[in-house]
C-alpha cells in the first residue's frame, strides 16, 4: 500500500474546512494512518519547502504556513500519491478542475488550503520530517 503525505493549510483550518476535507479523503478511500494538528514554526516551514528556497514565493510560503494550525498527515491507498494530487486538484486553485478540493475550498495560489508531495521520494522526505515510524499505524 502506497503511502503520502498532506498537509491541510492554515487557511482551511481558520476556516474550519478540517471535517469536510477529512470527509472526502475518507470517501476517495484512503486511510487516515497518522494525523496531527500542530502550528509550525519559521524554520520548520522552511525546512519542509527547502526544495523552494530559491523561488520568489519561498519568504511569503513559508511565513502563511506558520500563521495558525495545520493538520498534517500520512494517507495510504494504493496508488496514493497520485491519487491525492488528483483529489486535490492544481495547485492554482483558478486551473483546478470541477470537484478537487482545490477548486472548492482554495482561494489563491498561497491560500491554496492543501498540501501533497509530488513523488515517491518526496513522500519519504516529508513523511519522516513530521511523523517517527511509531506514530504510523497502517
Ligand atoms: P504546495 O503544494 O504546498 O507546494 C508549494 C507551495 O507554494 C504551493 O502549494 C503554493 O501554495 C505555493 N506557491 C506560491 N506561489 C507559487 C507559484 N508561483 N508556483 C508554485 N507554488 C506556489
Amino acid at each position: 500500500m502506497e503511502q503520502t503525505f498532506a498537509i491541510i493549510k492554515p487557511d482551511a483550518v481558520e476556516r474550519n474546512l478540517i471535517g469536510k476535507i477529512l470527509e472526502r479523503i475518507e470517501a476517495e478511500g484512503f486511510r487516515i494512518a497518522s494525523m496531527k494538528r500542530v502550528l509550525l514554526t519559521l524554520p520548520i516551514a522552511e525546512g519542509f519547502y527547502h526544495v523552494h528556497k530559491e523561488r520568489p514565493f519561498f519568504k511569503d510560503l513559508t511565513k502563511s504556513m506558520c500563521e495558525g494550525p495545520v493538520i498534517l498527515m500520512v494517507l495510504e491507498k494504493e496508488g496514493a500519491i497520485k491519487a491525492w494530487r488528483k483529489l486535490m486538484g492544481a495547485t492554482n486553485p483558478a486551473e483546478a478542475d470541477e470537484g478537487t478540493l482545490r477548486k472548492e475550498f482554495a482561494v489563491s495560489l498561497e491560500k491554496n488550503s492543501v498540501h501533497g508531495s509530488d513523488a515517491p521520494e518526496t513522500a519519504v522526505f516529508e513523511i519522516s520530517y513530521f511523523f517517527s515510524q511509531t506514530e504510523i499505524i497502517p
